[in-house]
């Protein structure tokens, strides 16, 4: 896989606990079965003894050595209970729904995380990604200097020479329409992950017109965008709006953007909303032999990561090596 021994090497210098909230999954089984035994990783599952080792049993996975943590007989659930009201309260839930919330599975994952018990979270291959991410807005919350939580996917296309092309893509899983300064967080954000991915960023604020060849506040919006990033950004490459084809081929950007320093280079895409965004993203993974890794949340207080529910053991493995990297 690409770029993994970097983070790997990381992690085995400080192994990371991670919770994984569907403990009894088969593919949840067989991730934390490899990661236990690279013993690089701390895997928390959530789920009774009984359920989770005989889901393994079953599967044929070896799981000894998992931390296993069953919400309803935790010991400090009543602590967490307290912690989740405070938290909430102004929100006017009593201190009976706030014990009920953090019985599920996703909510007391992310109390874990708050509390200091485990390090990150990897949750959704069952819960929905709203689901997954709605307990880490309310209780990991935004970091400092941020205003909103967001998401890029890193696309790895592998390569016969060993050069793989590897690509950002924001934002594709949060932020359904998103404004022009939150364009600039998500671009910003997905910048500084990129980087971690060893990509040097050259952005593309994308949109269906190439410097004003159409007309519209939805382009007005992505130029605007492009413009504020280059002056938090001023080592950056940035343009915007392009077209994707002129963002890609330097063919087309000879034509349409002929001065624009990333116009045919760009390798961070930056979408003007979830819709083309999620589009955009699965049309680079199904169509053109990408590998999709993420979403990967930025902008949290802690590292929490959804999986898509149609995920398979590799990509729950791979997620967890990146969230555990990044926290
Ligand atoms: C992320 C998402 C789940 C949040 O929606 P929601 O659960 O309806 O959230 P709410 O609007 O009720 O907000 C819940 C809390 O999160 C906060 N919040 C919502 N979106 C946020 C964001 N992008 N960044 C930071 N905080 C956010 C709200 O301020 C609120 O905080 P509070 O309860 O402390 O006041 C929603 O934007 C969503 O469904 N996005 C699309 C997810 C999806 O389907 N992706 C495609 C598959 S990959």
């Amino acid at each position: 896989m690409f770029g993994f021994g970097a983070m790997i090497a990381k992690l085995k210098k400080d192994p990371k606990r991670i919770v994984l909230t569907e403990g009894s999954d088969p593919r949840i089984l067989e991730a934390a079965s490899r990661l236990l035994a690279s013993n690089f990783l701390k895997p928390i599952l959530l789920g009774t003894e009984e359920e989770i080792y005989s889901a393994a049993e079953e599967a044929g996975f070896n799981i000894r050595g998992a931390q296993i943590i069953d919400p309803s007989s935790y010991e400090r659930i009543d602590e967490m209970a307290g912690q989740f009201y405070e938290l909430r309260k102004s929100k006017g839930i009593t201190p009976e729904m706030a014990k009920k919330t953090v019985l599920q599975g996703n909510y007391f994952g992310t109390m874990l995380v708050k509390m200091g018990e485990a390090d990150c979270l990897l949750g959704g291959a069952t819960y929905s990604t709203a689901d997954t991410v709605r307990p880490a807005l309310q209780i990991i919350k935004t970091k400092p200097g941020n205003k909103i939580v967001s998401s890029c996917f890193i696309l790895v296309r592998p390569s016969a020479t060993g050069e793989n092309e590897v690509l950002a893509m924001a934002d594709c899983a949060i932020n359904i329409k998103p404004t022009e300064d939150e364009l600039v967080e998500i671009a910003h954000e997905t910048i500084e992950c990129g980087k971690i991915f060893g990509i040097d960023p050259k952005v593309a604020f994308l949109s269906y017109s190439t410097f004003g060849s159409g007309q519209g506040e939805d382009l007005d919006k992505m130029k605007n965008a492009a413009e504020k990033t280059k002056e938090i950004c001023p080592d950056v490459l940035i343009d915007g709006e392009l077209q994707f084809d002129a963002a890609v081929s330097p063919r087309v950007a000879r034509q349409k953007a002929p001065d624009s320093p990333v116009a045919g280079y760009a390798n961070v895409f930056i979408f003007p909303d979830i819709n083309s965004g999620n589009i955009g993203y699965k049309i680079a993974q199904r169509l053109g032999n990408f590998e999709a890794y993420g979403p990967i949340l930025l902008g949290l207080n802690a590292q929490v990561n959804d999986l898509s529910r149609g995920c398979n053991a590799l990509e729950v493995y791979s997620m967890a090596i990146i969230t555990a990297a990044l926290s």
